[in-house]
């Protein structure tokens, strides 16, 4: 598998992978990536952030900057060529985004690693498996482009995510002390990364090197 070329390839749209869990659950879940909003959508969108930053964010804003401002945010997702928006959908409604964010082009040392960002799902449409769900189909599509590791960091306070993140094989590689600052307190950063290509068996013996070398 080549790494990505300095002519990155497109972003796939809406992999078609199916879900990496699909556990039981009587609503309709769907995540899909987006090129272009519909009203509704882009409504429901910053709904769900606004939700998600007043219970707590955790995905870069502390106070809600407002729906225009939002709105003008997601607009500007669309347009970065490194990035791309993924949305998961509780019976049709959009409630949480993640982005897949490719490195730019000078930096060629790092051509072959992709990052999540940005990943929440709403307070009112949590415990549906939907994160699992939006992380999967980041993580294939960061895969499908050729992508030979994901990383992401979350705030030590976000014990949600970094169960989740560590329960899909994320490995926590190191601590930034000084990540965020929320309320007036600075809050510890958690790093992890995930090896896309490589066999299940290798990827376990980079994790318990990663393990020694943090102990
Ligand atoms: C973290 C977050 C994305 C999880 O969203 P979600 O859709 O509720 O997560 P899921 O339903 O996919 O659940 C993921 C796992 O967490 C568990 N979980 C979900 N909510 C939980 C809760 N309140 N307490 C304990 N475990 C919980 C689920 O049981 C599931 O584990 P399982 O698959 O082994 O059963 C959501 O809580 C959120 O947006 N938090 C704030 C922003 C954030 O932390 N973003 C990530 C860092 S950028």
């Amino acid at each position: 598998m080549s790494a990505p070329a300095a002519d990155a390839p497109e972003l796939p749209r809406a992999p078609a992978a199916p879900a990496p869990s699909e556990p039981a659950a009587e609503s309709q879940r769907a995540v899909e990536r987006v090129e272009r909003f519909t009203d509704d959508d882009l409504h429901a969108l910053c709904e769900a952030t606004h939700a998600a930053i007043i219970d707590g964010g955790g995905f870069g804003w502390v106070n809600p900057p407002g729906h225009r401002a939002l709105e003008s945010y997601y607009r500007g997702v669309l347009l970065v060529p490194e990035r791309a928006l993924f949305l998961a959908r509780l019976n049709g409604t959009v409630v949480g985004a993640a982005q897949l964010v490719r490195p730019p082009r000078n930096n060629e040392a790092q051509a072959f690693a992709a990052t999540l960002m940005h990943s929440f799902v709403a307070p009112y449409a949590r415990g549906h498996g939907l994160a699992r769900l939006l992380t999967g189909h980041v993580e294939e599509s960061a895969r499908a482009l050729g992508y030979q590791v994901l990383n992401l960091d979350v705030r030590e306070t976000q014990a949600v995510a970094l169960r989740l993140y560590e329960s899909m094989g994320f490995v926590r590689w190191g601590v930034h002390p000084a990540y965020a600052r929320v309320g007036g307190k600075t809050v510890r950063g958690y790093y992890y990364y995930k090896l896309l290509q490589v066999p299940a068996r290798r990827r376990a013996e980079a994790a318990d090197a990663a393990g020694e070398a943090g102990a």
